[in-house]
């Protein structure tokens, strides 16, 4: 295998951050140690969050809006939420929309901007999303006479094909929507060229952020989104959506409100109901534990997962040039998207690949019985996997790697590959 690599942190500082989970230390775990390598299928979840949230319920639980001290506390909770939303995602409080997850909170906000549309006008989805910001779009055109056009993938290494995408769009482009980075392959999406793409025919953009998150910060106004969508489960956080939409959009758009609820042009006009309090207690924990990785300095929030994220970025590129580096010379794997450890800076530690001997669920399974938990499946992925002729044949094995695994997990991987 190869040599350890230095980066961000070292052994310890890993050991370190493990300690903060459950996961690695529950019987579970004891029986036999498990590379948990499905992040981008959702991520284990720190003490901290674990913490928040029964905190949560056990001394703070009530509704909003009362007098009483735990409605107090609920109200300023919620408000919290919002300000870590809005830290996480480059974004302003008021232009955070918290909900149940980002496919529920996609089908809610597509539908407020198809009712702004005409019909004939146009959506751009690309062939590297998943199927959570594709049909909401179908489902939207379906019901207003839209049109949804498919920007294809460069196969060769699952780029999105830019000159394609540059004739898709024109003068009836409404949108233009896209993953900041993919599920399955973790192709990173430059955002740069579908904003200008955008910018041109006067559309707007609407970013799935919810792989990238865990391995970068996102950055909606510096990146001129409009609107992007995340989901916390996916960085450390619990089971829900946190979306930003930029504050004269979200204003300018219908939203259905109960009558008593207050009317105010920003985000929280797309929220209904009672919100999962005790998921946003733990929300806001999942910004102090990225906090409080090794390394991490600044003052305020922000600057604070700006420093853990560029660790997490470094150390997980280590594991990904690794896993890439190996993968290479193993006998009958075949690597979706980009294969090359020298672009690393353009992937997420997240690897799709197929045996061409055994089924995808053959070496799931085969992986699983080894402590190793890979993914396999369409991951929802459905125009990836038929562009790569896919979709009815397993579609493809997804190791991803996170910021709390290490290099004994990617050799682990390999060996157990080697080996099958
Ligand atoms: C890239 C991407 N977008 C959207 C979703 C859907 O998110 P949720 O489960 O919060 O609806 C997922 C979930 O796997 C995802 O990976």
């Amino acid at each position: 295998m190869a040599g350890r690599s230095s980066g961000p942190w070292d052994a310890n500082d890993i050991a370190g951050i493990r300690a903060h989970f459950a996961a690695y230390r529950n019987a579970r775990y004891e029986a036999g140690p498990i590379a948990f390598l499905d992040g981008a299928g959702g991520t284990q979840t720190p003490d901290m969050v674990v913490g928040a949230v029964k905190g949560y319920l056990e001394d703070s639980n009530a509704n909003i809006d009362g007098a009483f001290p735990t409605s107090v506390e609920t109200d300023e909770l919620i408000e919290t939420a919002r300000e870590v939303g809005a830290d996480f995602l480059g974004s302003r409080s008021e232009e955070i929309v918290l909900g149940a997850n980002t496919t529920t909170l996609n089908f809610l906000l597509t539908r407020a901007f198809a009712r702004t549309m005409s019909p004939g006008e146009e959506i751009l989805v690309t062939c590297l999303d998943h199927d959570a910001n594709i049909s909401p779009w179908l489902a939207a055109a379906r019901d207003f006479g839209l049109e949804v056009r498919f920007a294809p993938l460069r196969l060769e290494d699952g780029t999105l094909d830019l000159d394609a995408a540059q004739g898709m769009v024109g003068p009836k482009t409404r949108v233009i929507s896209f993953p900041l980075a993919s599920n399955t392959t973790g192709t990173i999406v430059d955002p740069g060229p579908m904003v200008e793409l955008a910018r041109q025919v006067g559309a707007i953009t609407w970013a799935d952020g919810v792989h990238y998150a865990c391995h970068r910060l996102v950055d909606r106004e510096a990146i001129g989104l409009d609107v992007v969508l995340t989901s916390p489960y996916k960085y450390c956080g619990p089971h829900m959506g946190v979306a930003a939409i930029r504050s004269d959009l979200a204003g300018s758009l219908p939203a259905e409100r109960v009558r008593p609820a207050d009317e105010t042009p920003v985000g929280h006009r797309f929220e209904t109901g009672t919100q999962n309090h005790e998921a946003l207690a733990g929300f806001v924990a999942s910004a102090e534990y990225f906090a409080s990785l090794p390394g991490v300095g600044g003052t305020s929030r922000r600057e604070q997962l700006g420093e853990a994220f560029d660790r997490i970025r470094e150390h997980e590129q280590l594991l990904g040039q690794r896993a890439l580096n190996q993968l290479q010379d193993v006998e009958d794997i075949v690597i979706y998207g980009i294969s090359d450890p020298e672009r690393i800076a353009e992937r997420t530690a997240t690897i799709a690949f197929t045996h061409e001997k055994l089924t995808q669920r053959e070496v799931a399974t085969r992986m699983a019985g080894a402590g190793i938990y890979v993914n396999d499946g369409d991951h929802y992925g459905l125009e990836t996997m038929r562009a790569y002729g896919l979709e009815s044949s397993g579609g493809m094995i997804r190791a991803s790697f996170v910021h709390y695994n290490d290099e004994d997990d990617v050799d682990r991987l390999v060996e157990a590959i080697v080996e099958l």
